[in-house]
């Protein structure tokens, strides 16, 4: 079956199975940046914006993606440069697997939340995982995105 959707602001059409979910649809058509850490809706790897908002591509299926607007992090080269400056001015860098699905997050976290307290700052990413070190570097330059005035 074929499906129309608008993937990083251009229009394409994309042959998928009926079961095949978003994530796989992206990776069989060169968008790598997707990643797939756990393929069990766990981990927050996968993530993209569908119509602005974050949902797991691994548990998304693509017939659904029909006449819907995809994002992932290159359709936002500008906003993941200063995302990705936050995080390196904070020290804390972080993998090529859960790095991209974390800063669509938090460029849907600024969007979305106006002055978000920190509690709703940790509700919003808790999703995004990192096996392999703490949060609270992470969280430290999520907020100085957030306060950075543009
Ligand atoms: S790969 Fe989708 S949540 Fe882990
Ligand atoms: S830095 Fe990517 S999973 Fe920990």
């Amino acid at each position: 079956m074929k499906v129309n959707l608008i993937l990083n602001g251009l229009r394409k059409t994309f042959e998928v199975l009926p079961n095949e979910y978003l994530l796989e649809t992206l990776r069989n058509n060169h968008v790598t940046s997707v990643k797939n850490g756990c393929n069990a809706s766990a981990c927050g790897s996968c993530t993209v914006l569908l119509d602005g908002k974050p949902i797991l591509s691994c548990s998304f299926l693509s017939a659904r993606a029909e006449g819907r607007e995809v994002t992932t992090v290159e359709g936002l080269p500008e906003e993941i440069g200063l995302i990705a400056d936050s995080f390196g001015a904070e020290c804390a860098d972080q993998c090529g697997f859960c790095n991209t699905g974390l800063a669509l997050t938090v460029y849907a976290l600024k969007k979305e939340l106006k002055n978000p307290t920190d509690e709703e700052i940790k509700q919003y990413v808790v999703g995004n995982l990192c096996r392999c070190s703490g949060y609270q570097s992470q969280f430290k330059a999520i907020k100085r995105y957030l306060g950075e005035k543009r």
